[in-house]
């Protein structure tokens, strides 16, 4: 992560965004940080100016295109672009998220994504190569629930498997123009999004690990992260069951 200096990190107010942001956190490093809670934007920045980081916070939604272009253009030179920001919903019968819930979803996991990244690429395409011939590095926090079909939350899902899709197919060109992209499938994390869910979670991870998971795959230049791989192996092997037996499945 030497040749990481300046992050900018959507979601960065909680769970694997705050982790990340906090592994970010060294001396020499910079961190733009954005999330829509204040208070737990500045407790997270205060910590990672604590391990001696230089951060500059924005209270943004990533569901507003211009004012995100404008802040990510405003960013200077970026070395890494993480579009953590997600949101989950779940109907308390445990049927599929309603309709204000599906919308939400698709706006924040799919277009909150494509207000990052897109920007991110312009910027980055004009930044000068480094000596590995790299431009910046950008990643996505997909899950590994882009890999089923789950009943009880078929937006989360879908909205998953879409951002998983685009950023494999659109890895290869960007790599040939310096810009590495990743898409990172984690299973269970122990964040504000699990902590309600009443039923087990295999492979249960803290954020912390989770983070330095991810951030080993980026520098790697890996595009896609899957972890826990014995996760990943078991929901692409239920992804190729027939949609009646899938009827039993949870997604993470
Ligand atoms: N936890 C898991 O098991 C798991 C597994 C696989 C993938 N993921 C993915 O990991 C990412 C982070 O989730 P998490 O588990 O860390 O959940 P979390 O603790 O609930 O954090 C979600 C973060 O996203 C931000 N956010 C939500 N909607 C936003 C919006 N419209 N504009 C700007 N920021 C917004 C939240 O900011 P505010 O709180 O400030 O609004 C918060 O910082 C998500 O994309 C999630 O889908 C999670």
């Amino acid at each position: 992560m030497d040749n990481i200096r300046t992050s900018l990190i959507t979601g960065a107010s909680s769970g694997i965004g705050a982790a990340l942001a906090q592994a970010l956190a060294r001396p020499g490093a910079t961190l733009h940080l954005s999330g829509r809670d204040k208070t737990r934007l500045d407790m997270v920045a205060a910590s990672c100016r604590d391990h001696g980081a230089a951060v500059e916070c924005r209270v943004l939604d990533v569901c507003q295109a211009v004012a995100m272009a404008d802040w990510i253009g405003a960013a200077g030179q970026l070395d890494l672009v993480i579009a953590n920001a997600g949101i989950a919903g779940r109907s308390p019968d445990g049927g599929p998220e309603n309709a204000t819930q599906t919308r939400a979803i698709f706006e924040v996991n799919l277009g909150g994504v494509l207000n990052t990244v897109l920007p991110a690429r312009e910027l980055m395409a004009m930044q000068s190569p480094g000596a590995d011939g790299i431009r910046g590095r950008i990643a996505v926090i997909a899950s590994i629930a882009a890999f089923i079909a789950a009943p009880d939350s078929p937006a989360y899902c879908a909205s998953k498997a879409a951002v998983d899709r685009w950023m494999v197919a659109t890895a290869p060109a960007a790599r040939r123009n310096g810009i590495v992209l990743t898409s990172v499938c984690p299973g269970f994390i122990s964040t504000a999004m699990t902590a309600g869910y009443q039923f087990t979670m295999p492979g249960l991870m803290d954020p912390d690990r989770a983070a330095r998971i991810i951030l080993c795959g980026v520098a790697a230049g890996r595009t896609r992260v899957v972890f826990p791989w014995w996760m990943g192996l078991a929901a692409r092997a239920a992804g190729l069951l027939p949609p009646r037996v899938m009827g039993v499945l949870r997604r993470p």
